[in-house]
């Protein structure tokens, strides 16, 4: 094993290069940056390295206080230009994974993020893959084309997958409070990878191989969504019973084993959970599956939408008013409270369908000002209103889709004629009954 790599992973004298500058390339150069290692960025994104260096940020639940003050320092640069990598003895890439319209993984951002650490590639050099992925990618995928080079892995320059785990906007696991899964293609490459991340003081859990560290991160995403998908389920089949989900989860989560609350919503949203089971998928069915739960969990939350668009046709039924021409407002479209994340959103798939039902679409999101040239919504073209509770009475229907901390909910069911809860946030409130619908 590479001395040199070591001794500079000790001192923090090793420069860390990270690929793709969203919110997980940038959380990881606050840590690093942070334990006292410098720090080179590149994305490809010319707006957003702009923005970067103008000490703005795009992300709106992530502080980059602490890497502004590296940049003033000079001790961070970000860069449109990937020759910036030619100062990194530590390369990750943490660039977006996803699926096409097919569920079949697009991964053409991580394959160009392959070429990238090919052109910087050089002795006594790790390189980690961070991004979520289906398991082989590092073995089958990377390897192969790092091994054209004449260095040789484990020996001349280290190999590792290290899947990121991240709960955006709790403050309560932050990067470093979450144990790192890491592997390596050699023992070697193994070692250098745990002692960089034990460097930044992360908790360790050292895996045999990428393939089950890519699949440990998998089945995180996947229990999640088997779980939350069977939770929605019950909602439905215990709203045909008259029987409130919400309180059944509160009642069940007294048993103190072996029950773990997962709580309904409006369906799945973010780059994870919507996205990471499939890749499960789309690989397991060439080994011949099977894939029979994880697929079925998808279909039932890709029914999440309809539900609640037809909770509110029922609530405008009852109002003797129909979908078409009703005037609606959808709040949050971040798909996470108090984050402006809005990829895979539920609130963006009901906006869609009552848009398709001929409704009047409104939305209203304080850290989403407008929604436009989505590939997935070419349909919608929308710019969040000016939220006044005194507006509230001229809408037909009030949907609550994200609970984010912005709202007042005793003003919006005091101001709303009908409400459609998706979050049981209205489930105290004297006056909702009568006027909320719960979806
Ligand atoms: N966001 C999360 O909470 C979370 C949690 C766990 C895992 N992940 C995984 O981490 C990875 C990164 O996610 P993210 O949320 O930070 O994504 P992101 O979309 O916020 O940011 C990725 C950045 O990479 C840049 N980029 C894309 N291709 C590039 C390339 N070839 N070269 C250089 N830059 C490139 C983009 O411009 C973008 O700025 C994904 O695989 C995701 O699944 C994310």
């Amino acid at each position: 094993m590479s001395n040199a790599l070591r001794k500079k992973i000790a001192s923090k004298e090793a420069v860390i290069g990270v690929i793709g500058l969203g919110y997980i390339g940038l959380s990881l150069l606050d840590v690093f940056g942070k334990a006292g290692f410098s720090l080179v960025g590149y994305d490809k994104s010319k707006e957003k390295v702009q923005m970067l260096k103008k000490k703005d940020s795009y992300i709106n639940y992530l502080s980059l206080d602490f890497l502004f003050n590296l940049l003033s320092k000079k001790k961070f640069t970000p860069s449109a230009d990937s020759d910036i990598l030619k100062k990194a003895d530590v390369l990750v890439i943490s660039v977006p994974t996803s699926l096409d319209k097919h569920h079949v993984p697009e991964l053409s951002n991580l394959r160009a993020a392959f070429q990238t650490v090919i052109s910087y590639l050089k002795k006594d050099q790790l390189v980690v893959v961070q991004s979520s992925t289906y398991p082989g990618t590092t073995e089958d995928e990377l390897l192969p084309l790092l091994k054209k080079s004449q260095l040789k892995v484990g020996k001349d320059f280290y190999l590792a997958h290290v899947p990121e785990i991240a709960d955006i906007g709790n403050p309560s696991y932050n990067f470093i409070d979450v144990p790192r899964m890491v592997s390596g293609i050699t023992p070697t490459c193994l070692k250098m990878a745990e002692l960089l991340y034990e460097s930044i003081g992360a908790t360790v859990v050292p895996c045999s191989c990428p393939k089950v560290a890519e699949s440990a991160k998998l089945l995180q995403n996947t229990y999640r969504l088997v779980n939350i998908s069977l939770i929605n389920e019950m909602k439905i089949m215990l709203d045909r019973m008259g029987i409130d989900i919400w309180e059944v989860v509160e009642a069940a989560s007294s048993k103190p084993f072996g029950f773990t609350p997962f709580y309904p919503g409006p369906g799945i949203g973010g780059d994870c959970i919507p996205i990471d089971p499939f890749y499960l998928v789309w690989r397991a069915k060439a080994s011949g599956g099977p894939t029979t739960l994880i697929e079925q969990s998808g279909n039932i939350d890709d029914g999440m939408a309809i539900y609640v668009v037809n909770k509110v046709i029922q609530g405008l039924n009852t109002r003797e008013k129909s979908i078409r021409g009703a005037k609606t407002l959808v709040l949050g479209v971040g798909y996470k409270k108090d984050v402006n994340d809005i990829r895979q959103s539920p609130g963006l798939r009901v906006l869609s369908i009552l848009k398709s039902m001929l409704a009047d679409v409104h939305y209203h999101d304080p850290f989403v000002p407008e929604i436009a040239s989505l590939p997935e919504f070419p349909e919608l073209h929308l710019k969040s209103i000016h939220f006044k509770y005194d507006q509230l009475p001229q809408y037909d229907a009030v949907i609550i889709v994200t609970d984010h901390s912005f709202y007042d909910w005793d003003r919006i069911v005091d101001s709303s004629q009908l409400i459609i809860d998706t979050r049981n946030v209205t489930a105290k409130i004297p006056g909702a009954k009568g006027k909320v619908v719960k979806a």
